[in-house]
Protein backbone atom coordinates (compact mmCIF):
# COMPACT_ATOMS: atom_id res chain seq x y z
CA UNK A 1 0.00 0.00 0.00
CA UNK A 2 1.96 3.17 -0.69
CA UNK A 3 1.38 5.70 1.73
CA UNK A 4 -0.78 8.48 1.09
CA UNK A 5 0.35 12.16 0.56
CA UNK A 6 -1.73 14.77 2.69
CA UNK A 7 -4.45 16.28 0.99
CA UNK A 8 -6.72 19.20 2.33
CA UNK A 9 -9.36 16.05 2.92
CA UNK A 10 -6.53 13.96 4.90
CA UNK A 11 -6.50 17.45 7.40
CA UNK A 12 -10.28 17.35 8.41
CA UNK A 13 -10.22 13.50 9.11
CA UNK A 14 -7.04 13.45 11.05
CA UNK A 15 -7.42 16.15 12.86
CA UNK A 16 -11.25 15.69 13.97
CA UNK A 17 -9.85 12.05 15.28
CA UNK A 18 -6.60 14.11 16.87
CA UNK A 19 -8.84 16.27 18.63
CA UNK A 20 -11.61 13.87 19.42
CA UNK A 21 -8.67 11.06 21.05
CA UNK A 22 -6.77 13.97 22.87
CA UNK A 23 -9.97 15.24 24.47
CA UNK A 24 -10.90 11.44 25.48
CA UNK A 25 -14.48 12.28 23.61
CA UNK A 26 -13.82 9.62 21.13
CA UNK A 27 -16.04 6.72 21.64
CA UNK A 28 -14.05 3.69 21.78
CA UNK A 29 -15.33 0.38 20.22
CA UNK A 30 -13.79 -3.05 21.24
CA UNK A 31 -14.84 -6.08 19.18
CA UNK A 32 -14.60 -9.58 21.01
CA UNK A 33 -14.49 -9.91 24.98
CA UNK A 34 -12.46 -12.32 26.00
CA UNK A 35 -9.14 -12.48 27.45
CA UNK A 36 -7.37 -9.78 24.89
CA UNK A 37 -10.40 -7.47 24.66
CA UNK A 38 -12.47 -7.25 27.79
CA UNK A 39 -8.91 -5.65 29.79
CA UNK A 40 -8.51 -3.58 26.93
CA UNK A 41 -11.95 -2.21 27.44
CA UNK A 42 -11.61 -1.70 30.68
CA UNK A 43 -8.24 0.01 30.58
CA UNK A 44 -9.64 2.61 28.05
CA UNK A 45 -12.99 2.89 29.77
CA UNK A 46 -10.84 3.69 33.10
CA UNK A 47 -8.67 6.26 30.97
CA UNK A 48 -11.75 8.27 30.85
CA UNK A 49 -13.24 7.15 27.71
CA UNK A 50 -16.43 5.55 26.97
CA UNK A 51 -16.22 2.25 25.58
CA UNK A 52 -18.76 -0.13 23.76
CA UNK A 53 -17.83 -3.70 23.78
CA UNK A 54 -19.39 -6.06 20.99
CA UNK A 55 -19.54 -9.54 21.21
CA UNK A 56 -21.61 -12.42 19.64
CA UNK A 57 -22.09 -14.30 23.12
CA UNK A 58 -25.33 -13.01 24.65
CA UNK A 59 -24.47 -14.57 28.44
CA UNK A 60 -20.39 -12.33 28.20
CA UNK A 61 -22.59 -9.08 27.46
CA UNK A 62 -24.84 -9.65 29.94
CA UNK A 63 -22.30 -10.21 32.56
CA UNK A 64 -20.51 -7.34 31.51
CA UNK A 65 -23.59 -4.60 31.84
CA UNK A 66 -24.51 -6.67 35.33
CA UNK A 67 -21.13 -5.45 36.14
CA UNK A 68 -19.70 -9.02 36.12
CA UNK A 69 -16.15 -9.92 34.80
CA UNK A 70 -15.39 -13.66 33.60
CA UNK A 71 -11.65 -13.22 33.08
CA UNK A 72 -9.75 -13.76 35.93
CA UNK A 73 -7.33 -10.40 35.46
CA UNK A 74 -10.01 -7.95 35.72
CA UNK A 75 -11.87 -7.81 38.99
CA UNK A 76 -15.35 -7.58 39.05
CA UNK A 77 -15.53 -4.42 40.98
CA UNK A 78 -13.67 -3.02 38.33
CA UNK A 79 -16.46 -3.77 35.66
CA UNK A 80 -18.93 -2.71 37.74
CA UNK A 81 -17.80 0.89 39.23
CA UNK A 82 -17.20 1.40 35.32
CA UNK A 83 -20.65 0.10 34.10
CA UNK A 84 -22.12 2.48 37.80
CA UNK A 85 -20.24 5.59 36.34
CA UNK A 86 -21.72 4.83 32.40
CA UNK A 87 -18.06 4.16 31.15
CA UNK A 88 -18.31 1.24 29.70
CA UNK A 89 -21.34 -1.14 28.45
CA UNK A 90 -21.20 -4.31 26.10
CA UNK A 91 -23.86 -5.67 22.84
CA UNK A 92 -24.06 -8.12 20.47
CA UNK A 93 -25.88 -5.39 18.33
CA UNK A 94 -22.85 -4.31 15.65
CA UNK A 95 -24.76 -1.15 14.20
CA UNK A 96 -23.76 0.39 17.79
CA UNK A 97 -20.48 1.54 15.25
CA UNK A 98 -22.20 4.02 13.50
CA UNK A 99 -21.43 6.16 16.84
CA UNK A 100 -17.97 4.88 17.06
CA UNK A 101 -15.11 7.17 16.57
CA UNK A 102 -12.70 3.67 16.72
CA UNK A 103 -12.51 0.21 16.96
CA UNK A 104 -10.25 -2.36 17.86
CA UNK A 105 -10.53 -6.27 16.58
CA UNK A 106 -9.78 -8.72 19.08
CA UNK A 107 -11.71 -12.15 18.00
CA UNK A 108 -9.99 -15.60 17.64
CA UNK A 109 -7.44 -17.04 15.45
CA UNK A 110 -7.13 -20.34 16.05
CA UNK A 111 -5.90 -23.14 13.68
CA UNK A 112 -7.94 -25.80 11.62
CA UNK A 113 -6.89 -28.94 11.73
CA UNK A 114 -4.94 -28.98 9.18
CA UNK A 115 -2.96 -26.51 11.26
CA UNK A 116 -3.75 -23.76 8.64
CA UNK A 117 -5.31 -20.42 9.63
CA UNK A 118 -8.62 -19.90 10.67
CA UNK A 119 -9.81 -16.72 9.20
CA UNK A 120 -13.35 -17.14 9.89
CA UNK A 121 -13.51 -15.08 13.07
CA UNK A 122 -12.08 -11.69 11.78
CA UNK A 123 -13.45 -12.44 8.46
CA UNK A 124 -17.53 -12.35 10.11
CA UNK A 125 -16.49 -9.71 12.76
CA UNK A 126 -15.24 -7.38 9.76
CA UNK A 127 -18.60 -8.13 7.39
CA UNK A 128 -20.57 -6.93 10.53
CA UNK A 129 -18.13 -3.95 11.28
CA UNK A 130 -17.99 -3.07 7.14
CA UNK A 131 -21.76 -2.82 7.48
CA UNK A 132 -21.56 0.54 9.71
CA UNK A 133 -17.87 1.66 9.51
CA UNK A 134 -18.08 5.40 8.76
CA UNK A 135 -15.65 8.10 7.73
CA UNK A 136 -13.12 9.48 10.36
CA UNK A 137 -12.77 5.88 11.71
CA UNK A 138 -9.65 4.12 13.22
CA UNK A 139 -9.97 0.68 13.15
CA UNK A 140 -7.06 -1.40 14.53
CA UNK A 141 -6.81 -5.86 14.27
CA UNK A 142 -5.35 -6.83 17.39
CA UNK A 143 -5.95 -10.67 17.01
CA UNK A 144 -2.79 -12.92 16.20
CA UNK A 145 -2.05 -13.22 12.73
CA UNK A 146 0.17 -13.56 9.61
CA UNK A 147 2.18 -10.85 8.03
CA UNK A 148 -0.21 -9.35 4.97
CA UNK A 149 -3.76 -10.03 6.94
CA UNK A 150 -4.05 -6.20 8.06
CA UNK A 151 -3.80 -5.33 4.47
CA UNK A 152 -5.00 -7.91 2.60
CA UNK A 153 -8.06 -9.37 4.34
CA UNK A 154 -8.89 -6.51 6.55
CA UNK A 155 -8.49 -3.25 3.99
CA UNK A 156 -10.30 -4.16 1.16
CA UNK A 157 -13.64 -5.34 3.70
CA UNK A 158 -13.51 -1.67 5.07
CA UNK A 159 -12.58 0.74 2.25
CA UNK A 160 -16.04 -0.30 0.43
CA UNK A 161 -17.52 2.86 -0.84
CA UNK A 162 -14.45 4.47 -2.04
CA UNK A 163 -13.21 5.06 1.36
CA UNK A 164 -9.19 5.91 1.23
CA UNK A 165 -7.00 4.40 3.94
CA UNK A 166 -5.18 7.37 5.09
CA UNK A 167 -7.46 9.87 4.31
CA UNK A 168 -11.03 8.77 5.00
CA UNK A 169 -10.00 6.36 7.73
CA UNK A 170 -7.29 4.73 9.45
CA UNK A 171 -6.41 1.19 9.94
CA UNK A 172 -3.34 -0.06 11.91
CA UNK A 173 -2.03 -3.62 13.72
CA UNK A 174 -1.20 -3.68 16.84
CA UNK A 175 0.18 -7.24 18.42
CA UNK A 176 -1.66 -8.38 21.55
CA UNK A 177 0.88 -9.14 24.43
CA UNK A 178 -0.92 -9.63 27.44
CA UNK A 179 0.10 -13.03 29.98
CA UNK A 180 -2.59 -13.89 31.49
CA UNK A 181 -1.83 -14.53 35.61
CA UNK A 182 1.55 -12.13 35.57
CA UNK A 183 1.31 -9.90 38.38
CA UNK A 184 3.37 -7.51 37.12
CA UNK A 185 2.68 -6.93 33.50
CA UNK A 186 -0.17 -6.84 32.02
CA UNK A 187 -2.24 -4.42 29.13
CA UNK A 188 -1.33 -0.66 30.69
CA UNK A 189 2.11 -1.66 31.36
CA UNK A 190 2.82 -4.10 28.32
CA UNK A 191 4.64 -1.60 25.92
CA UNK A 192 2.26 -1.55 22.89
CA UNK A 193 3.68 -2.00 19.17
CA UNK A 194 1.75 -0.09 16.55
CA UNK A 195 2.32 -0.07 12.58
CA UNK A 196 -0.21 1.61 10.71
CA UNK A 197 -0.91 1.44 6.71
CA UNK A 198 -0.03 5.07 6.09
CA UNK A 199 1.83 7.42 8.46
CA UNK A 200 -0.66 9.38 9.62
CA UNK A 201 -2.77 5.87 10.32
CA UNK A 202 0.64 4.91 12.64
CA UNK A 203 -0.01 8.24 14.40
CA UNK A 204 -3.30 7.77 15.17
CA UNK A 205 -2.95 4.55 16.69
CA UNK A 206 -0.39 5.81 18.52
CA UNK A 207 -2.12 9.10 19.72
CA UNK A 208 -4.91 6.26 20.88
CA UNK A 209 -2.73 3.94 22.37
CA UNK A 210 -0.79 6.52 24.52
CA UNK A 211 -4.13 7.78 26.26
CA UNK A 212 -4.18 4.64 28.19
CA UNK A 213 -1.11 2.65 27.79
CA UNK A 214 2.19 3.60 29.07
CA UNK A 215 4.59 2.66 26.11
CA UNK A 216 3.70 2.94 22.41
CA UNK A 217 6.49 1.44 20.13
CA UNK A 218 5.98 2.79 16.24
CA UNK A 219 7.21 0.64 13.61
CA UNK A 220 7.00 1.43 9.71
CA UNK A 221 4.22 -1.25 8.61
CA UNK A 222 1.55 -2.97 9.24
CA UNK A 223 3.59 -6.38 8.76
CA UNK A 224 6.03 -5.25 10.42
CA UNK A 225 4.02 -5.02 13.20
CA UNK A 226 2.20 -8.85 12.26
CA UNK A 227 5.77 -10.25 12.44
CA UNK A 228 6.71 -8.59 15.85
CA UNK A 229 4.05 -11.08 17.35
CA UNK A 230 5.47 -13.96 15.32
CA UNK A 231 8.64 -13.43 15.96
CA UNK A 232 8.02 -13.31 19.89
CA UNK A 233 6.14 -16.37 20.23
CA UNK A 234 7.81 -18.30 17.40
CA UNK A 235 11.21 -17.08 19.89
CA UNK A 236 9.72 -19.02 22.92
CA UNK A 237 8.11 -22.07 21.27
CA UNK A 238 11.57 -22.74 19.78
CA UNK A 239 13.51 -22.04 22.55
CA UNK A 240 10.83 -24.60 24.57
CA UNK A 241 11.34 -27.42 22.07
CA UNK A 242 14.75 -26.98 22.36
CA UNK A 243 14.55 -27.47 26.16
CA UNK A 244 12.56 -29.99 25.45
CA UNK A 245 14.60 -31.93 23.57
CA UNK A 246 17.36 -31.43 26.54
CA UNK A 247 15.09 -32.89 28.55
CA UNK A 248 14.68 -35.96 26.86
CA UNK A 249 18.12 -36.53 26.05
CA UNK A 250 19.02 -35.71 29.97
CA UNK A 251 16.62 -38.24 31.12
CA UNK A 252 17.98 -41.10 28.63
CA UNK A 253 22.16 -40.02 30.36
CA UNK A 254 20.72 -39.71 33.88
CA UNK A 255 21.11 -36.15 34.68
CA UNK A 256 18.81 -33.60 36.37
CA UNK A 257 17.93 -31.42 33.26
CA UNK A 258 16.85 -28.53 36.09
CA UNK A 259 20.08 -28.19 37.94
CA UNK A 260 21.42 -27.96 34.71
CA UNK A 261 19.17 -25.23 33.82
CA UNK A 262 19.53 -23.46 37.17
CA UNK A 263 23.81 -23.77 36.68
CA UNK A 264 23.36 -22.60 32.71
CA UNK A 265 21.12 -19.70 34.25
CA UNK A 266 24.15 -18.38 36.37
CA UNK A 267 25.90 -17.04 33.32
CA UNK A 268 25.18 -13.14 33.17
CA UNK A 269 25.45 -12.94 29.26
CA UNK A 270 24.48 -14.87 26.19
CA UNK A 271 21.19 -17.34 27.85
CA UNK A 272 18.12 -16.91 29.37
CA UNK A 273 16.22 -20.19 30.49
CA UNK A 274 13.58 -21.90 29.27
CA UNK A 275 12.32 -24.88 31.50
CA UNK A 276 10.99 -28.09 30.01
CA UNK A 277 7.62 -29.25 30.82
CA UNK A 278 4.39 -31.54 29.57
CA UNK A 279 4.01 -30.13 26.43
CA UNK A 280 2.54 -26.52 25.02
CA UNK A 281 -0.58 -24.67 25.90
CA UNK A 282 -2.90 -21.63 25.63
CA UNK A 283 -3.89 -19.68 22.93
CA UNK A 284 -0.84 -18.20 21.46
CA UNK A 285 2.71 -20.18 21.67
CA UNK A 286 1.22 -23.76 20.24
CA UNK A 287 -0.81 -21.96 17.45
CA UNK A 288 1.05 -18.52 16.31
CA UNK A 289 4.03 -20.13 14.77
CA UNK A 290 1.48 -22.03 12.53
CA UNK A 291 0.46 -18.93 11.09
CA UNK A 292 4.10 -17.84 9.98
CA UNK A 293 4.77 -21.35 8.88
CA UNK A 294 1.85 -21.16 6.72
CA UNK A 295 2.31 -17.66 5.07
CA UNK A 296 6.28 -18.70 4.34
CA UNK A 297 5.24 -21.63 2.83
CA UNK A 298 2.94 -20.05 0.15
CA UNK A 299 6.54 -17.92 -0.59
CA UNK A 300 8.29 -21.28 -0.76
CA UNK A 301 10.07 -21.13 2.09
CA UNK A 302 9.68 -23.81 5.07
CA UNK A 303 9.84 -23.02 8.31
CA UNK A 304 12.09 -26.03 9.25
CA UNK A 305 12.62 -24.87 12.98
CA UNK A 306 8.92 -24.11 13.90
CA UNK A 307 8.08 -27.99 12.32
CA UNK A 308 11.18 -29.60 14.30
CA UNK A 309 10.14 -27.21 17.90
CA UNK A 310 6.85 -28.40 16.89
CA UNK A 311 7.07 -31.80 16.78
CA UNK A 312 9.24 -32.19 19.74
CA UNK A 313 6.75 -30.05 21.69
CA UNK A 314 3.84 -32.22 20.66
CA UNK A 315 5.98 -35.60 21.87
CA UNK A 316 5.52 -34.56 25.43
CA UNK A 317 2.48 -35.53 26.37
CA UNK A 318 3.48 -38.80 25.45
CA UNK A 319 6.75 -38.98 27.13
CA UNK A 320 4.97 -37.84 30.39
CA UNK A 321 2.99 -41.14 29.37
CA UNK A 322 6.05 -43.03 29.00
CA UNK A 323 7.17 -41.76 32.37
CA UNK A 324 4.36 -42.34 34.54
CA UNK A 325 4.17 -45.93 33.11
CA UNK A 326 7.94 -46.97 33.68
CA UNK A 327 7.17 -45.16 37.00
CA UNK A 328 4.43 -47.53 37.66
CA UNK A 329 6.07 -50.33 36.01
CA UNK A 330 8.78 -50.16 38.67
CA UNK A 331 6.64 -50.25 41.80
CA UNK A 332 5.18 -53.54 40.28
CA UNK A 333 1.91 -52.06 39.18
CA UNK A 334 0.71 -52.01 35.13
CA UNK A 335 -0.42 -48.97 34.05
CA UNK A 336 -3.70 -50.75 33.12
CA UNK A 337 -6.66 -50.61 36.08
CA UNK A 338 -4.08 -48.29 37.73
CA UNK A 339 -5.25 -44.87 39.27
CA UNK A 340 -3.58 -41.81 38.32
CA UNK A 341 -3.94 -38.55 39.78
CA UNK A 342 -3.37 -35.37 37.43
CA UNK A 343 -2.51 -32.18 39.51
CA UNK A 344 -3.34 -29.24 37.56
CA UNK A 345 -4.97 -28.91 34.15
CA UNK A 346 -5.09 -25.29 33.28
CA UNK A 347 -2.09 -24.90 30.61
CA UNK A 348 -0.54 -22.85 33.44
CA UNK A 349 0.23 -21.59 36.42
CA UNK A 350 -2.11 -19.75 38.44
CA UNK A 351 -4.59 -19.54 35.80
CA UNK A 352 -8.17 -20.87 34.54
CA UNK A 353 -7.43 -21.33 31.05
CA UNK A 354 -7.55 -24.83 29.75
CA UNK A 355 -7.26 -23.87 25.70
CA UNK A 356 -4.60 -26.36 24.22
CA UNK A 357 -3.55 -27.59 27.58
CA UNK A 358 -1.44 -30.77 27.43
CA UNK A 359 -3.39 -31.63 30.35
CA UNK A 360 -6.04 -32.85 28.27
CA UNK A 361 -3.77 -34.90 25.80
CA UNK A 362 -1.84 -36.35 29.12
CA UNK A 363 -5.52 -37.80 30.42
CA UNK A 364 -7.13 -38.86 26.89
CA UNK A 365 -3.36 -40.58 26.29
CA UNK A 366 -3.35 -42.36 30.13
CA UNK A 367 -7.18 -43.44 29.61
CA UNK A 368 -6.61 -45.01 26.10
CA UNK A 369 -3.97 -47.01 28.13
CA UNK A 370 -6.96 -48.36 30.52
CA UNK A 371 -5.90 -46.37 33.31
CA UNK A 372 -8.38 -44.67 35.62
CA UNK A 373 -7.83 -41.10 35.56
CA UNK A 374 -8.93 -38.21 38.08
CA UNK A 375 -7.84 -34.38 38.21
CA UNK A 376 -7.97 -31.51 40.60
CA UNK A 377 -7.24 -27.61 39.82
CA UNK A 378 -8.05 -25.09 42.01
CA UNK A 379 -9.05 -22.94 39.09
CA UNK A 380 -11.07 -25.16 36.91
CA UNK A 381 -13.91 -27.27 38.21
CA UNK A 382 -14.46 -29.64 35.10
CA UNK A 383 -12.70 -30.23 31.83
CA UNK A 384 -14.11 -32.05 29.16
CA UNK A 385 -11.18 -35.20 27.49
CA UNK A 386 -12.76 -36.31 23.91
CA UNK A 387 -16.64 -37.26 24.56
CA UNK A 388 -16.05 -36.98 28.87
CA UNK A 389 -16.96 -34.67 31.25
CA UNK A 390 -14.62 -34.71 34.44
CA UNK A 391 -15.15 -32.85 37.50
CA UNK A 392 -12.42 -31.65 39.92
CA UNK A 393 -11.62 -33.71 42.79
CA UNK A 394 -10.59 -32.82 46.53
CA UNK A 395 -6.41 -32.81 45.86
CA UNK A 396 -5.34 -33.93 49.17
CA UNK A 397 -7.68 -37.43 49.17
CA UNK A 398 -6.98 -37.86 45.38
CA UNK A 399 -3.11 -37.43 45.93
CA UNK A 400 -3.48 -39.98 48.88
CA UNK A 401 -5.34 -42.75 47.02
CA UNK A 402 -4.07 -42.70 43.71
CA UNK A 403 -1.34 -45.45 42.93
CA UNK A 404 0.71 -42.56 40.68
CA UNK A 405 -0.19 -38.77 40.83
CA UNK A 406 1.28 -36.19 38.30
CA UNK A 407 2.18 -32.65 38.84
CA UNK A 408 0.85 -31.41 35.23
CA UNK A 409 0.27 -27.55 36.19
CA UNK A 410 2.29 -25.73 38.89
CA UNK A 411 -0.33 -23.87 40.60
CA UNK A 412 1.26 -21.92 43.53
CA UNK A 413 -1.55 -22.27 46.02
CA UNK A 414 -0.74 -26.02 46.50
CA UNK A 415 0.90 -27.26 49.37
CA UNK A 416 3.50 -29.61 47.38
CA UNK A 417 5.91 -30.86 51.01
CA UNK A 418 2.37 -32.21 51.97
CA UNK A 419 1.35 -33.53 49.13
CA UNK A 420 4.47 -35.49 48.67
CA UNK A 421 4.12 -37.04 52.33
CA UNK A 422 0.94 -38.65 51.09
CA UNK A 423 1.44 -39.74 48.29
CA UNK A 424 2.39 -42.90 47.13
CA UNK A 425 4.69 -41.76 43.57
CA UNK A 426 4.73 -38.67 42.41
CA UNK A 427 5.80 -37.44 38.15
CA UNK A 428 6.49 -34.03 38.48
CA UNK A 429 7.15 -32.56 35.01
CA UNK A 430 7.35 -29.12 36.67
CA UNK A 431 9.93 -29.22 38.96
CA UNK A 432 7.26 -28.23 41.95
CA UNK A 433 8.92 -30.52 44.17
CA UNK A 434 12.11 -28.92 43.87
CA UNK A 435 14.45 -29.15 47.05
CA UNK A 436 12.32 -32.35 47.98
CA UNK A 437 14.54 -35.20 48.18
CA UNK A 438 12.07 -38.79 48.18
CA UNK A 439 12.69 -41.93 46.39
CA UNK A 440 8.77 -41.96 45.03
CA UNK A 441 9.03 -38.38 43.44
CA UNK A 442 10.50 -39.16 39.58
CA UNK A 443 11.01 -35.63 37.74
CA UNK A 444 10.72 -34.87 34.17
N1 LIG B 1 -5.25 -15.02 25.47
C1 LIG B 1 -4.03 -14.55 25.36
O1 LIG B 1 -3.22 -14.70 26.28
C2 LIG B 1 -3.58 -13.80 24.12
C3 LIG B 1 -2.37 -13.09 24.19
C4 LIG B 1 -1.96 -12.39 23.08
C5 LIG B 1 -2.70 -12.44 21.91
N2 LIG B 1 -3.86 -13.15 21.85
C6 LIG B 1 -4.62 -13.12 20.60
O2 LIG B 1 -5.73 -12.26 20.75
C7 LIG B 1 -6.85 -12.76 20.01
C8 LIG B 1 -8.03 -12.97 20.94
O3 LIG B 1 -7.68 -13.94 21.89
P1 LIG B 1 -8.48 -14.15 23.24
O4 LIG B 1 -7.63 -15.01 24.09
O5 LIG B 1 -8.97 -12.85 23.77
O6 LIG B 1 -9.73 -14.99 22.70
P2 LIG B 1 -11.11 -15.28 23.48
O7 LIG B 1 -11.67 -16.49 22.85
O8 LIG B 1 -10.88 -15.22 24.95
O9 LIG B 1 -12.00 -14.03 23.11
C9 LIG B 1 -12.46 -13.75 21.83
C10 LIG B 1 -13.86 -13.16 21.93
O10 LIG B 1 -14.29 -12.81 20.62
C11 LIG B 1 -15.68 -13.15 20.51
N3 LIG B 1 -15.97 -13.26 19.08
C12 LIG B 1 -15.70 -14.26 18.22
N4 LIG B 1 -16.10 -13.95 16.98
C13 LIG B 1 -16.65 -12.72 17.06
C14 LIG B 1 -17.24 -11.86 16.11
N5 LIG B 1 -17.33 -12.21 14.83
N6 LIG B 1 -17.72 -10.68 16.53
C15 LIG B 1 -17.64 -10.32 17.84
N7 LIG B 1 -17.06 -11.08 18.78
C16 LIG B 1 -16.58 -12.27 18.39
C17 LIG B 1 -15.81 -14.43 21.30
O11 LIG B 1 -17.15 -14.64 21.69
C18 LIG B 1 -14.89 -14.13 22.49
O12 LIG B 1 -15.59 -13.50 23.56
C19 LIG B 1 -6.36 -14.04 19.33
O13 LIG B 1 -5.90 -13.73 18.04
C20 LIG B 1 -5.19 -14.46 20.20
O14 LIG B 1 -4.26 -15.24 19.49
C21 LIG B 1 -4.33 -13.81 22.96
Amino acid sequence: MSQTASAPQTATFIDTLTEKISAKTARVGIVGLGYVGLPLAVEFAKAGFSVTGIDLVESKVERINAGDSYVQDVAGQEVAALVDAGQIRATTDFSVIRELDTINICVPTPLRKTKDPDMSYIVSACQEIAKYFHPGMLAILESTTYPGTTEEVVLPMLATSGLEVGRDFFLCFSPERVDPGNPKFQTRNIPKVVGGVTPACTKAGMLFYGQALEHVIPVSSTRVAEMVKLLENTFRMINIGLVNEMAIMSDRMGINIWEVIDAAATKPFGFMPFYPGPGLGGHCIPIDPFYLSWKTRQAGIEARFIELAGYINGQMPHFVVEKIQSALNDCGKPLKNSHVHIMGVAYKRDIDDVRESPALDIIHLLKRRGATVTYSDPYVPSIRVEDEHLFAADEMASVGAADCAVVVTDHSSTDYEKLAGAAKLIVDTRNALRGIDSEKIIRL
